[in-house]
């Protein structure tokens, strides 16, 4: 009996994260705030970009197609509306349904990293960093947009650290609670960035933005 439950309750939440989810994360990444901070960091990148999430594409229109040259993207749950995004805005897109943990390419090989709403979900956000401080060229960007833990005021940011492990299980693995900018200086990059609550005080809507470069540091 109770196997049976067990069993009846993992195809459910297979059926969620596979059918359900992408449906209600590609609706909520297209709200006009997030929209907005897309907005933000997209239309800078530039050559060769590693798009690391890439997701279901949305950031496809936010590209100055100029200034791009291809963009490689890779995510666990690439979603098939990628590529139509890419190809409805006539920029080539490279991508690979893997993790940014173990990036399929060569050291020093791309001009700008573009991250957006995806460090939340990243299992090993620390593995997946130091891989993208691997692939990017000495002179290269990373551009973030992201949420993440609010300090101010103190007690949203325990109300996300309270909830994170509930929130995950129904939302692909995203975490509230991560610090996005100091995770980012810890792996090794140099950051120029700005955070603050976008629209109210709630606990999806604290942002950071901005780029980074490998830190002077860890120059070969
Ligand atoms: C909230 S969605 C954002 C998608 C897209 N970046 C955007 O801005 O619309 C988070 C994305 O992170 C991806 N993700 C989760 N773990 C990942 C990993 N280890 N490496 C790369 N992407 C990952 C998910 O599959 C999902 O597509």
């Amino acid at each position: 009996m109770t196997s049976k439950l067990t069993l009846k309750l993992t195809s459910i939440k297979k059926n969620y994260d596979n059918k359900v989810l992408p449906i209600l994360i590609d609706k909520a990444c297209k709200l006009d705030v997030v929209s907005k901070q897309r907005a933000l960091v997209v239309p800078k990148a530039h050559g060769i970009v590693l798009e690391v999430g890439v997701g279901s594409g949305l950031n496809a229109k936010f590209y100055n197609k100029q200034k791009v040259k291809r963009v490689i993207g890779v995510d666990p749950h690439l979603q098939p509306l990628a590529r139509e995004r890419f190809d409805n805005e006539g920029i080539e897109l490279i991508s690979q349904p893997l993790s940014a943990e173990t990036l399929p390419l060569e050291d020093n090989s791309v001009d700008s990293i573009v991250m957006t709403f995806t460090l939340c979900s990243i299992p090993n956000p620390m593995q997946a960093l130091r891989e993208m401080r691997r692939v990017l060229k000495p002179a290269g960007t990373l551009y973030y947009a992201e949420h993440g833990l609010a300090p101010q005021p103190k007690l949203i940011g325990k109300i996300q650290q309270l909830i994170t492990p509930a929130w995950k299980t129904v939302s692909g693995g995203c975490h509230l609670d991560r610090d996005i900018e100091q995770l980012i200086a810890q792996a090794g990059f140099e950051v120029s960035g700005q955070q603050r609550f976008t629209q109210g005080v709630n606990i999806v809507g604290y942002y950071y933005w901005g780029e980074a470069s490998v830190a002077a540091s860890k120059l070969g």
